[in-house]
C-alpha cells in the first residue's frame, strides 16, 4: 500500500521544474510586469493526480486544464442547480454592507446571501433514490470530470448522472470522502457534495448488473465498495478572495485593512472560505489550500497562493463553494500529517489555515463547540456513519488499519478549532 508522504510532493516538484527545463528553482524570478514571458512551473499533486500550471505572471495564473464543464449527452435530473441568485442581488443593493456581528459572527446580512446547498430532505432524499437506481451507462472520467484515475462517470436508469469513486483495494480514499461528508453534516456544512456507498458486483441484483462489461473493462473487482457523490451542475473554478491573499500568513478580523470595504459577493465567498478553513482543518486536507502553502513555502513565492482553488468549486451563477473531493481527508491524510518527516510542516500550514479567520458562521461556531464537547466525537461520527451506510462495513477491516491515534487526534483538534474560536470571542468581547 503506498501512502504518500508530503516530502513526495517536493520531489515531483522539483522533478517536473527540472523536466520542463523552463526555469530551476535557483533563478525562479517572478515577473510583475504586463508583459511578462509567458512561462511556467508546473506543481504535481500527487495526491489527486493532477498537475497544476502556474504562470509566472501571477495575473495570469491558469491551470493546465482549462475546461471542467462535462460534456452532457443527457439530460440531467435530480440535480442541483439553478439555484436563485436573487437573494445576492438583493443584499447587493444594499449599502454598505453590515457584515460583522458581535465583531465576530458573519451577519445575518450575509448569512442570508450565502446559497443554500444541500437541504437535509435533498441529500437525504437524493440517497434513498440512488440506492434504487440501476447503472446504465459507464464512461470514463478525466481531470475535469469525477477526477482521474479508476473513477467513472455513471448514468443511471432514470437520467441521473453522477460520479463514482473506485479505490480498492485503497478504500482509505473511499471512507475519507464518505466521512467528510457525514462529518460536514454534524457541523452543518451543506455544500459538501452527497455520498452514498455501493457494492460493487455483478450478481443479478445489483445495480451494476447491466453494464458487468463496463466495470470489469474498468479493473473494477468483483465484490467491492464504489462511491457514488452527487453530481452539482454549473460549477466552474473558484478563485482566492484578495483579502485572504493580501492576508495569507495573518487573521482576518472586521478590523482588517480593507475589510470595510468589502461587497456583499466577496462577503459572501469569505463566509464561506472560513467553514472551508475549518473543515480542512478537522479532517487534515491535504490537497486544498495545504498543498497550496506547500507551494508558497517551497518556493518562497507568495503569488503561488494566487488564483484558482485545487478541489474548490464554485457555482456560476449563485456564487455558492462546493468542497469537492474530500477523499485523502481523515483515513489517508492523518498518518501523513503526524508522521514524523511531515509532522512540524504540516501543523504549520494547518494552524495558520485555521487562523485565517477570526469570523466564523454561527452554526458552525455553534456545532464544532458541541462536537468537541463529546466524550469520543469519532465515535459520534462512526455511528453516524454505519447508521446510514450499512456497506460501509465492508470496509471494515482497511479502516482499522487507519484508526491508529485517529480518535485522540480527531478530538485534538476539533479541541484546537474550539481553542481558536474561544479565542477569538475572548478578543472580540475584550
Ligand atoms: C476509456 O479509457 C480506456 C483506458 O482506460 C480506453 O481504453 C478507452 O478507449 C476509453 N474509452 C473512451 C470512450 O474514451
Ligand atoms: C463476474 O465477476 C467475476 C469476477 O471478477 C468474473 O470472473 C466474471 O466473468 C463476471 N461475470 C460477469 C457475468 O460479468
Ligand atoms: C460476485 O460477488 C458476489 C457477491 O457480491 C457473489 O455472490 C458472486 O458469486 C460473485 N460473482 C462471481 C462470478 O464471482
Ligand atoms: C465585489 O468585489 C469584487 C472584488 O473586488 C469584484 O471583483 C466584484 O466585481 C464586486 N462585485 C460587485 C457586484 O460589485
Amino acid at each position: 500500500m503506498s501512502v504518500f508522504t508530503f516530502c513526495h510532493i517536493y520531489a515531483l516538484l522539483v522533478v517536473l521544474v527540472v523536466l520542463r527545463g523552463t526555469t530551476s528553482l535557483d533563478d525562479l524570478k517572478i515577473c510583475s510586469t504586463p508583459d511578462c514571458p509567458n512561462e511556467h512551473i508546473e506543481v504535481a499533486d500527487e495526491i489527486a493526480g493532477t498537475i497544476h500550471r502556474y504562470s509566472q505572471n501571477a495575473a495570469n495564473f491558469q491551470e493546465a486544464k482549462a475546461s471542467r464543464s462535462p460534456a452532457k449527452d443527457v439530460e440531467p435530473r435530480g440535480h442541483v442547480n439553478g439555484q436563485s441568485p436573487e437573494a445576492i442581488v438583493t443584499a447587493q443593493r444594499q449599502h454598505p454592507v453590515n457584515a460583522v456581528e458581535e465583531n465576530i459572527f458573519w451577519s445575518a446580512t450575509v448569512e442570508g446571501a450565502i446559497p443554500p446547498g444541500l437541504s437535509y430532505s435533498v441529500t437525504e432524499g437524493w440517497k434513498k433514490r440512488i440506492r434504487q437506481l440501476r447503472v446504465v451507462k459507464v464512461e470514463n472520467a478525466s481531470i475535469d470530470k469525477c477526477g482521474s484515475n479508476m473513477n467513472r462517470h455513471v448514468v443511471f436508469d432514470d437520467g441521473t448522472t453522477a460520479c463514482a469513486r473506485y479505490r480498492h483495494p485503497m478504500v482509505q480514499f473511499v471512507l475519507g470522502d464518505l466521512y467528510c461528508y457525514y462529518l460536514g453534516r454534524m457541523i452543518g456544512l451543506q455544500n459538501v457534495p452527497t455520498v452514498v456507498l455501493s457494492h460493487v458486483s455483478n450478481d443479478s441484483s445489483s445495480q451494476w448488473s447491466s453494464v458487468t462489461a463496463d466495470i470489469r473493462n474498468a479493473g473494477w473487482k468483483n465484490d467491492t465498495v464504489a462511491s457514488f457523490s452527487l453530481w452539482i451542475d454549473n460549477i466552474g473554478k473558484s478563485h482566492l478572495p484578495e483579502i485572504m491573499f493580501n492576508n495569507q500568513r495573518g487573521t482576518i478580523y472586521p478590523s482588517t485593512p480593507g475589510f470595510a470595504d468589502l461587497n456583499i459577493t466577496t462577503l459572501v465567498e469569505l463566509a464561506q472560505f472560513s467553514d472551508l478553513v475549518i473543515f480542512d482543518y478537522i479532517t487534515a486536507h491535504l490537497d486544498r489550500m495545504t498543498i497550496r502553502k506547500n507551494a508558497v513555502e517551497y518556493y518562497q513565492q507568495d503569488w503561488l497562493y494566487k488564483g484558482e482553488v485545487h478541489n474548490l468549486a464554485q457555482h456560476k451563477s449563485n456564487g455558492g463553494l462546493w468542497f469537492i473531493d474530500n477523499e485523502n481527508g481523515l483515513f489517508n491524510s492523518y498518518p501523513v500529517a503526524y508522521s514524523k518527516a511531515n509532522k512540524e510542516q504540516m501543523q504549520g500550514y494547518h494552524e495558520e489555515l485555521l487562523r485565517s479567520f477570526c469570523i466564523f458562521r454561527r452554526s458552525t461556531f455553534k456545532n464544532v463547540h458541541g462536537l468537541a464537547r463529546m466524550e469520543d466525537p469519532f465515535n459520534a461520527l462512526d455511528m453516524a456513519v454505519h447508521h446510514n451506510e450499512p456497506v460501509t462495513k465492508m470496509m471494515e477491516e482497511v479502516k482499522k488499519s487507519f484508526m491508529v491515534g485517529l480518535k485522540e487526534r480527531f478530538k485534538q483538534r476539533l479541541l484546537n478549532v474550539v481553542h481558536w474560536m474561544d479565542e477569538c470571542q475572548s478578543r472580540s468581547s475584550g
